[in-house]
């Protein structure tokens, strides 16, 4: 069995549980940034990491699953939200679904917060209470906690899911 853990990061965050996912997994394996990827054949099953881009997997490791077709494929993911809420299980699903329709198996899935860039919530705070993502104490609260992670909370618990695998 040899697997390929592959990951899209802006900020470090998805790169980090990455890292985690990649020590777990048993077998022969490789870790490959989703850029240096140029064939996934030799692959018996892939790992893909993402992270969250407006509630779907952000641009680059969606175009990359959609290459994948009847292949095992784990999808391990960071976002802002909490990541039991509606918003992030929803992005679990549409995400394996998608892999789903093209004949892949989806073998695991794993999300967890990752720290919003910094610049991003200050536009945020600027755009002020008319903006979509007003600044509430619950906003507030939510981008402070996602600022503490992906700890090692969260590399363990991926740990436990990859590492199960076969
Ligand atoms: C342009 C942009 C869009 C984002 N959209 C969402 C989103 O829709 N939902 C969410 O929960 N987090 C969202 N986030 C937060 C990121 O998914 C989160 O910070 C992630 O851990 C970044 O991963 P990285 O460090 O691997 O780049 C967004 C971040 C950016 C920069």
């Amino acid at each position: 069995m040899k697997t390929l853990v592959t990951y899209s990061t802006l900020t470090g965050n998805t790169k980090k549980v990455a890292e985690a996912v990649f020590e777990a997994v048993s077998g022969e394996k490789e870790i490959m940034d989703i850029k240096s990827i140029k064939e996934t054949d030799g692959y018996d099953r892939i790992l893909v990491g993402y992270w969250v881009d407006k509630g779907d997997a952000n641009e680059e490791a969606k175009k990359f699953m959609e290459t994948l077709k009847n292949k095992k494929v784990g999808t391990f993911g960071t976002l802002g939200a909490y990541p039991d809420s509606e918003h992030a299980q929803k992005c679990v699903e549409k995400i394996s679904e998608a892999l789903k329709a093209n004949g892949n198996t989806v073998v695991a899935e794993f999300i967890c917060q990752g720290a919003i860039d910094p610049k991003i919530i200050e536009t945020m705070r600027k755009m002020g209470s008319n903006g979509p993502h007003a600044p509430t104490p619950e906003r507030e609260a939510r981008w402070a906690e996602a600022a503490k992670h992906p700890n090692e909370a969260d590399f363990s618990a991926a740990k436990d899911v990859f590492g199960k695998l076969d």
